[in-house]
């Protein structure tokens, strides 16, 4: 159906009727425009994309991880066994590349810790985040805080979410601190209450709706359809890894991430219901 506004084009409108087991609202009936509803469509089909690609890289990544640790232990024997002081710089190349392989493996391998919840303040996850990102990128980043104090805890696990803010918050530094030195950037953390959304086809009443906002480069063209995949950077020296897990973190809370972005603004947006 379409909305006609006076002085404006129509907005087309898809109609969803919703039954609910509250006797004085025996239905919802839902008027959303057919961005919205292209906008669900798209984040399911993540879902599913991103379940199957998580699928593929821990089952190579433990393919991986198994034969590194006889490939490191044989390079340290056979070091061992050399005189000449020179051919220990190639075992310790095979050594050093074995663990940074590790180090990779295992962080694409962690987010199968079984989760810890309780309730948490966002705030104070963000606080946290804040000073550690300043701690990090202490030149030419200002970070605001734009914060609805009136939001309620959410039940979720705290470092788990630490995580997401901090992956999204050190992506946005990053870009900043690359345009070189003498620029200044800002990061917004902006924290607002959602109300009757539906995310990933699952009605709540009530979510947080945080934002980590930039105004640095923007993400890369060739890539910006893709960050959420594992192992997609567009950094030098980046291995790919911070969103993708930020969003299975998200998917375990039952949320969404998603990103807009353009040069001058770059937008995370975090969905997190609270119950
Ligand atoms: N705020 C941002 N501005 C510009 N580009 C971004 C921003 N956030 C993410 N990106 C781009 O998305 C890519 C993927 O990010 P992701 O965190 O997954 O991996 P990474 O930062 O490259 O490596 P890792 O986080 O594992 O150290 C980044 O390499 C960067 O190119
Ligand atoms: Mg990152």
């Amino acid at each position: 159906m379409h909305f006609s506004r006076a002085g404006r084009e129509s907005l087309p409108l898809s109609c969803v009727v919703t039954p609910t087991d509250l006797p004085e609202m025996p239905f919802i009936v839902e008027l959303r425009p057919i961005e919205q509803q292209l906008r669900i469509a798209r984040e399911e089909r993540l879902v599913s994309e991103q379940a199957s690609n998580r699928e593929l890289i821990r089952n190579l990544a433990h393919e991986i991880k198994n034969p590194l640790g006889g490939l490191r232990g044989s390079a340290q024997l056979l070091e061992r066994e050399l005189d000449k002081a020179e051919l220990r710089d190639y075992t310790q190349v095979i050594i050093k590349e074995a663990d940074r392989l590790q180090a990779l493996m295992d962080r694409l391998l962690t987010p199968h810790r079984a989760p810890r919840v309780g309730p948490v303040n966002i705030h104070e996850v963000l606080e946290r985040v804040r000073s550690l990102v300043l701690a990090e990128f202490s030149e030419g980043i200002t970070i605001r805080r734009d914060y609805d104090p009136s939001l309620p805890d959410l039940i979720a696990d705290k470092e788990q979410l630490i995580q997401v803010v901090l992956n999204v918050g050190r992506n946005a530094a990053q870009a900043l601190a690359g345009r070189g030195p003498g620029t200044r950037g800002t990061i917004t953390f902006r924290t607002r209450a959602a109300r009757q959304i539906t995310i990933v086809r699952q009605r709540h009443r009530l979510a947080l709706e945080l934002q980590v906002i930039d105004d640095g480069p923007g993400i890369p063209e060739g890539i910006r359809e893709r960050i959420f995949s594992p192992l997609v950077s567009g950094r030098e020296g980046g291995s790919g890894v911070g969103l993708s897990l930020a969003q299975t973190f998200v998917q375990y809370h039952q949320g969404v991430i998603e990103c807009d972005s353009r040069p001058g603004r770059t937008e995370f947006t975090i969905l997190l219901p609270i119950t």
